[in-house]
């Protein structure tokens, strides 16, 4: 009997704007200092997109230089999921958009909204369609432009993300010593209202009176959003590891939702790792919600901290509440 089809990462690639902002430029146009950025989050700078740059520009960017490197042709790409909450526009589908601009004339594809978990759940996603045999290439993709829906004037949440994409190519493997293993996702709808934009969808649609009470930027209530990231993400990767007869011990990378440094710091320390097991890149780029695994894995491919057959681990919370985790043995 042949062995079961399951999904593998075989390239990624990112792609953040040019335009880099650092803690002291935000010093200059709001009340906060490098210090307190520095200290409570870990991060350092973040890219900005210009105007006009949206979501679809982003994640086409990070599947083009992909597809280069690979050496794969667009039109070999069958599927494309885009974890965004930053689309372009409410519809066409980010995926259309980035579709037509990579050229990928035979992929269908949709968006998939999840917020810093939705890199997670797209791949996941994604690697369904791989392992029921559907699709020999998918191409999974973070896009956010968090800039187009952050209020300059609430300094709680501006200085927190960045613009930024990440993709990731996933084909088909029946070898037990690659691809992903196993992902467990949840959600707590009961948090919602910790993390929201309440304008613009169909409770509250646009009006003058809407963009007067801000209602079109990101709501958020740190601390119980803090609080909730550390102990379900400890919570739901050691469930995940458990479940397949495997400890932290046996991880050779952790890739977190870079939301916060000491969130980060503090999941791991429950998961029992140290900071050698654990990619941080916050420092550089924020927040950048669904794109800050693909970044992420990006760097850690490029500081050459993966190697074929590491078992790794993919982990995020986000707004929703949501919840995911991935564990994968390293394909290349
Ligand atoms: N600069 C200077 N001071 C600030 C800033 C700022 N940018 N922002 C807030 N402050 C002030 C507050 O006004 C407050 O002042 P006060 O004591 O005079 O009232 C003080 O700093 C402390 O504010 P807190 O909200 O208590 O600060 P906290 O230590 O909780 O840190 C933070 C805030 C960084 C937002 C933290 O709660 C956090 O990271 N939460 C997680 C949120 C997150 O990461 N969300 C991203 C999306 S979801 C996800 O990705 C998991």
């Amino acid at each position: 009997m042949p062995n079961r089809i399951a999904a593998k990462i075989t390239g990624v690639a990112g792609y953040v704007p040019p335009r880099v902002v650092t803690n002291f430029d935000l010093e200059k146009i709001m009340d906060t200092s490098d210090e307190w950025i520095r200290t409570r989050t870990g991060i350092r700078e973040r890219h900005h997109a210009e105007p006009g740059v949206a979501a679809s520009h982003l994640g086409a960017e990070a599947a083009k230089k992909l597809l280069a490197a690979k050496g794969v042709s667009p039109e070999e790409i069958g599927m494309i999921v885009v974890a965004t909450v930053t689309p372009d526009m409410l519809f066409p589908a980010t995926a259309c958009l980035i579709q037509n601009r990579i050229g990928a004339t035979k992929a269908w594809g949709f968006d998939l909204s999840a917020a810093c978990s939705g890199f997670a759940y797209a791949l996941t996603v994604g690697a369904q369609f791989v392992g029921s045999g559907a699709h020999k290439k998918v191409l999974v993709v973070g896009a956010d432009i968090m800039t187009s829906i952050l209020d300059p004037k609430d300094r709680a949440t501006y200085v927190l993300f960045g613009d930024g994409a990440g993709a990731v190519l996933l084909e088909p493997t029946t070898s037990d010593a690659e691809g992903i293993i196993d992902f467990a996702h949840d959600i707590d709808g009961s948090g919602g209202c910790n993390l929201f934009m309440p304008g613009g969808g169909s409770l509250n649609p646009p009006t003058h009176e809407t963009v007067e009470k801000r209602m079109h930027y990101v709501h958020q209530e740190g601390q119980q959003v803090f609080k909730y990231a550390v102990r379900r993400m400890s919570e739901l990767a050691c469930h995940l590891l458990e479940r397949n007869g495997l400890s932290s011990r046996d991880l050779s990378l952790v890739v977190p939702h870079q939301a916060n440094m000491r969130i980060i710091r503090a999941m791991q320390e429950r998961l029992g790792v140290d900071d050698s097991k654990v990619m941080v890149n916050i420092d550089r780029f924020g927040n950048t919600t669904a794109a800050t695994i693909p970044l992420g894995l990006a760097d850690a491919v490029e500081q050459k901290r993966l190697r074929k057959g590491d078992l790794v681990l993919l982990i995020a919370v986000g707004a929703g509440y949501t919840t995911g985790a991935v564990l994968m043995r390293w394909a290349y």
